[in-house]
């Protein structure tokens, strides 16, 4: 090795040691006759002395040393003089004077600071991946990433699960997404889809006797790109034969909580993990993956706002659609009439976003004596007011937030307003995860637009026993065996107990606007491997980009991931996709029919 140290190590204890560091410089402070160098690695900082007198070499060697230069300094280790030692760092207290530097290599001027955590355009810290990946942040980011997974391998592995590669060119593999093909060059004209997920090999894996499968594996999914998103991903993918999904929750809550605390430091805030079905899910948080860490509940007040003196409500009531308030807690404390008119104009933007029509409130005095503030304060009652306050159980300063429309969207409403609230009041710990299960999903939604049925999660979930007949009479009232596992407000992982007889896989094909002979097409094998034994199994994937992500409190996958792609698919550092040489596409024999505004 170039050196017998790492930069993040060296304490009083090694004081008088002879050392050799190597490292990039973090900084560098020239004193005329002493030069400070702190030099960096994964590890950490070391602060390296050289001083004219003794060491006139190396001196002139670290003056012509500029950030980013990666050296080689040999010293010996002395503790740093009294009152020099700097907290902030964990070698803090020593320093190593230089009798030895050599230039390893130098460095131009990188376009953004390494050694300052401070925001820089993405495009440029994309364009400069391996700069940007030098930087401690992200450095910590993918170390914590590496221990999620060796702590889900090693747990995987004491519980006799045998991790097995499946292939990555193979046929489409559907989780609701776009396939990303690849042409096949040795049969022309024919493709292989990239995998979306797993999921058609892990269940054959089942059939092949394995009974305990996982995979750190790698899917692909050509869709649109958002903030927890990205067309390649990893998963960690596992399968098992002979369980009930109770097997399957508590495996991966065990290894939930164990990473959150053991590898992450986090604390989850409910062990176990609270259970809520999708409806309610829907009603109280207006997401299937809500944020637990804080509280607010939106409460239905239909019945107390059909009665109010406000049109809108009392006709949406008739209608059928509910009346529902999100309580923000002491939201209207202290502000003035501007500002709180402010604060409401901004969340009623957010709300149209979400669909609605507007956002009526009230915001409650700060004394019991004051008046109820906003638009609808004076189309209820007393009574009613009373009423009110009482069922959304209202304190002095808050401001209720009521939305009224379709169901959609008011679920919509309802997770923006809870997370904007929650934002603004501070009420999210950095420092907690909050996981939930979410259960009874539909088995489908209806596709208006395709005239069909498309699947919640895919096509080889088992629906609820009890709700098999309902595939032949209201597929639509069926619920899956599915459960989602949501964290912080993402979904973190899904999985299902899997149909494992063939009658009841092919009832769901023509549900979905599948013909059998299209099924056949595609899933032949799998239908023809249930013919064989197969034991009921399920399983689940968790995303663990998205895991990692809110395990280190970051705002999006990207920032996890080494070299992730921009939101249009693009790799900034190699520049790609891209043309492919007019050979390749001759032996592929693949002519281009580009449309005209795609033309470059
Ligand atoms: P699902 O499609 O729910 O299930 O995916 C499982 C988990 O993978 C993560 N995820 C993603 N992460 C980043 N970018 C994406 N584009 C992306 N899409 C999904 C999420 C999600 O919860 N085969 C089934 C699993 C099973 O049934 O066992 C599947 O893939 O965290």
């Amino acid at each position: 090795m170039l050196k017998t140290h790492h930069c993040g190590e060296l304490r009083p204890q090694h004081a008088g040691q002879q050392t050799t560091l190597a490292g990039w410089v973090n900084r560098r402070r020239d004193q005329g006759g002493l030069i400070f160098i702190d030099l960096r690695d994964r590890w950490g900082i070391t602060q390296v002395v050289i001083n004219q007198e003794i060491a006139p070499a190396a001196h002139k060697i670290a003056s012509t040393a500029r950030n980013e230069f990666v050296l080689q300094v040999t010293g010996v280790v002395h503790p740093r003089p009294e009152g020099t030692a700097n907290p902030d760092l964990e070698t803090g207290e020593i320093e190593v004077h230089a009798s030895d530097i050599g230039i390893l290599n130098e460095a131009k001027t990188p376009p953004f600071y390494i050694n300052v955590d401070e925001k820089v355009d993405e495009t440029i810290r994309m364009r400069y991946r391996y700069l940007d990946l030098r930087r401690p942040r992200m450095q910590d980011n993918i170390v914590l990433r590496h221990k999620v997974v060796k702590f889900m391998r090693d747990y995987l592995d004491a519980r006799g699960f045998v991790e097995i590669e499946t292939p990555i060119l193979f046929k489409t593999t559907p989780e609701g997404a776009r396939d990303f093909l690849v042409p096949s060059r040795l049969m022309p004209g024919n493709f292989y889809a990239l995998p979306q997920s797993p999921q058609q090999l892990k269940q054959l894996l089942m059939v092949a006797g394995i009974e305990r499968y996982f995979q750190i594996a790698r899917c692909f999914r050509d869709e649109d790109l958002r903030g927890d998103r990205q067309p390649e991903f990893t998963q960690l993918d596992l399968e098992m034969s002979f369980v009930q999904r109770e097997d399957i929750m508590a495996l991966i809550e065990g290894l939930m909580i164990d990473i959150s605390e053991k590898v992450a430091g986090k604390t989850p805030l409910f062990k176990p993990f609270p259970r809520l079905k999708y409806n309610d899910a829907m009603e109280l948080y207006g997401s299937d993956k809500p944020d637990l860490r804080y509280d607010l509940q939106a409460v239905d007040v239909s019945e107390i706002a059909g009665k109010s003196g406000f049109p809108i409500f009392v006709s949406n009531v008739a209608e059928g659609k509910p009346v529902k308030v999100i309580r923000a807690p002491g939201m209207a404390k202290g502000l003035s009439g501007e500002k709180l008119k402010k604060l409401l104009a901004e969340m009623e933007t957010i709300a149209r976003g979400a669909g609605a029509k507007g956002l009526a409130w009230m915001a409650l005095p700060e004394a019991e004596n004051g008046e109820v503030k906003g638009p609808i304060g004076n189309k209820f009652t007393i009574e009613q007011k009373l009423e009110l306050f009482e069922k959304v159980g209202a304190q002095p300063s808050d401001i209720l937030l009521f939305t009224s429309d379709k169901r959609e969207i008011v679920w919509a409403v309802t997770d923006m307003m809870r997370q904007f609230v929650a934002q603004q009041l501070g009420l999210i710990d950095p420092n907690v995860v909050a996981f939930c299960w979410v259960t009874d999903f539909p088995m489908f939604y209806w596709n208006e637009e395709e005239k069909r049925w498309d699947p919640s999660q895919h096509m080889f979930t088992l629906p609820m026993p009890e709700d098999i007949p309902l595939l032949d009479t209201e597929p639509g009232k069926a619920r899956g065996s599915q459960y989602d596992l949501a964290c912080n407000g993402y979904e973190v992982a899904g999985g299902s107990i899997r149909i494992h007889e063939r009658t009841v896989q092919e009832k769901i094909f023509p549900l979905i606007g599948m013909t059998m002979e299209h099924a056949r097409e595609q899933f032949g094998h799998m239908l023809e491997a249930f013919e064989y034994g197969t034991p009921p199994h399920g399983g689940i994937a968790s995303g663990i980009d998205r895991l990692v992500m809110v395990l280190a409190g970051e705002p999006n996958i990207r920032e996890v991931i080494a070299f992730p792609k921009t939101a249009t698919g693009s790799d900034l550092m190699a520049h790609c996709p891209s043309p492919a040489e007019p050979k390749q596409l001759e032996e592929l024999q693949i002519a281009l029919a580009l449309k005209e505004p795609e033309k470059k």
